[in-house]
């Protein structure tokens, strides 16, 4: 039986993956250390033979016993806010925690693929974006903290490739939303979607006009997949190019909750992007890969989690407490 090992696993996409890779009958070893990830995410796995769960930072040396075919690095704050307030883990997980698992790798001959992003391309000026693009990233700018993270991520990771011949894999991801996501993480979907669940006004930043398109989960997982199980090492960018500005979003999102809200509008945080599309022709071609749900069926089953969250959870205002990994 083959084993991966999926770090970031208790995550939004991590935990998905991890159910993916049971279901296709992998043996699974799942390496969190909750950072901003939550329990609840796995602990319908916890009692399956096929997961194992370690606890662990991935910056610090990773040792796992016996063989290992493929690992799946996920672990990384992913939202701006979880990465503005831990900016240094968020430099680290990407640079020596991507370190350690090539290192890994390389001693498994297993093989790697790394979650990178569309982040890499910055505030774009070509659109849509193809891998093609090298992006517009400002170094210091707030973001710059997850952009150069993740585009050292990607350097060091076709170092290891060219050099030691390892193989290596790279998803491009763009937004992705889904049951797990956390209410609470600054992303758009579930901040609509809470403030739609608790009779609040939509807040929108800017004007609205500026443009997002949203991929289902099962389409990403389903993605990342193929990829790995291709033979291409470049990256590869993965998302739905389906394009809507967020002021329409936030309009269909009023008439998918059937709730009356306003949308109100504030100010445009520094260095967000005003465009974000991927172009997936690579993916069509390479893969065979594109995706298949649509938004309204897409929004409707995330919804449907949310509202099945405790009175508790959606009105539980404060983010996520990160104090115990901070040292000081
Ligand atoms: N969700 C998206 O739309 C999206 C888009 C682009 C890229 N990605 C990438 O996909 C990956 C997963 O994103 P997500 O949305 O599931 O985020 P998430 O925050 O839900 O999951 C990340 C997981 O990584 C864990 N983690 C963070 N630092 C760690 C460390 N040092 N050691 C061990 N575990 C650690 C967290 O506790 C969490 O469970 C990230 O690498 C992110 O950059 C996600």
């Amino acid at each position: 039986m083959e084993k991966v090992l999926i770090t970031g696993a208790a995550g939004f996409l991590g935990s998905h993956l991890c159910d993916k890779f049971i279901k296709e009958g992998f043996q699974v070893i799942g390496m969190d250390n909750f950072i901003t990830g939550d329990k609840k995410n796995i602990s319908h796995l916890l009692d399956n033979p096929l997961f194992q769960f370690i606890e662990h930072d991935v910056t610090e040396f990773i040792k796992i016993e016996g063989e290992l075919d493929y690992i799946l690095h996920f672990a990384s704050p992913a939202s701006p806010i979880d990465y503005l307030k831990i900016p240094i883990q968020t430099l680290k997980v990407g640079s020596l925690g991507t370190h350690n698992l090539l290192g890994l790798a390389k001693a498994k001959n297993a093989r790697l693929l790394i979650a990178s992003t569309s982040e890499v391309y910055g505030d774009p000026l070509v659109h849509p974006q193809t891998e093609e693009y090298y992006g517009n990233v400002n170094t210091i700018g707030p973001r710059g903290v997850y952009d150069e993270a993740k585009r050292f991520q990607e350097s060091i990771t076709m170092a290891y490739h060219r050099f030691h011949g390892l193989e290596t894999r790279i998803v491009r991801i763009f937004n992705t939303y889904g049951p797990r996501m956390r209410l609470n993480d600054g992303r758009v979907i579930p901040a609509f979607m809470g403030q739609a669940l608790r009779g609040e006004d939509l807040t929108v930043f800017g004007d609205g006009m500026q443009t997002r398109s949203f991929c289902y989960v099962s389409d990403q997982v389903d993605g990342i997949y193929k990829l790995l199980f291709s033979d291409y090492s470049n990256p590869v960018n993965i998302g739905n190019p389906h394009e809507i500005t967020i002021k329409d979003f936030a309009e269909e999102i009023i008439k998918l909750t059937g709730t009356d809200q306003k949308i109100t509008y504030k100010e445009l945080p520094k260095d967000d992007p005003l465009q974000r599309q991927p172009d997936i022709t690579l993916a069509k071609k390479l893969l065979g890969w594109e995706p298949k749900v649509g938004r309204e069926e897409g929004m409707l089953k995330t919804f449907n989690y949310f509202k099945s969250l405790t009175k508790d959870e959606l009105y539980k205002s404060e983010h996520k407490d990160f104090s115990k990994h901070i040292r000081k």
